[in-house]
């Protein structure tokens, strides 16, 4: 299912200029009305959401392709595809790096108090259990490759709100 309603009731021109996308994951999927709420409490927008929605292995391989032969690469698709995940799109200024921010570091253990990741990431397991994935490189213009790469990945063009598919374009 496609939902539409977090953030679609603002008037145009209240929305910010940029888009990126955030998962949580299947192991943190109990929690996430709650990763919206610290989501949108940031002062982020959430305008589209797909849930529950199970990722196929050939999805999550092609996700995830540049971690291919790393030792967690298989357990990495395995865990993305046993459940439900929620897959989302977050708008607004500097949206990238303030997802990015809001996550935390990508081990739980070392990510900060207050971010996704150590709130819900479980710091007694493997690293691939950090709750959410956001789409993010240091490097800004390779990080709106990415964040154009993913949503294409996890949305159709149709699916998407027409200012939205203009942000896409934008990246
Ligand atoms: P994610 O944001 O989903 O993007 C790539 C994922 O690979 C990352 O979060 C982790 O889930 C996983 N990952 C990265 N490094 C490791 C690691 N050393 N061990 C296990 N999983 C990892």
């Amino acid at each position: 299912m496609v939902d539409h309603q977090l953030g679609t009731t603002l008037p145009q021109e209240l929305y910010a200029d940029e888009i990126t996308l955030g998962i949580v994951k299947p192991h943190a999927y109990s929690h996430r009305m709650a990763i919206e709420n610290m989501i949108t409490k940031s002062g982020l927008l959430i305008p589209v959401r797909k849930f529950p929605y199970t990722i196929s292995p050939s999805l999550a391989r092609l996700h995830y392709e540049e971690h291919h032969g790393k030792y967690f690469y298989e357990a990495l698709v395995e865990m993305m595809t046993s459940g439900p995940s929620e897959i989302m799109i977050v708008e607004g200024e500097n949206a990238i790096q303030r997802l990015a921010d809001l996550s935390g570091e990508t081990d739980p253990r070392s990510a900060a108090t207050g971010t996704i990741r150590h709130r819900f990431g479980q710091k007694d397991g493997q690293i691939m259990y950090n709750a959410f994935h956001r789409s993010f490189d240091p490097d800004p213009s390779k990080a709106r490759r990415a964040v154009k790469r993913e949503i294409t990945l996890y949305f159709d063009r149709e699916e998407l709100p027409p200012h939205i598919a203009e942000l896409l374009d934008a990246l």
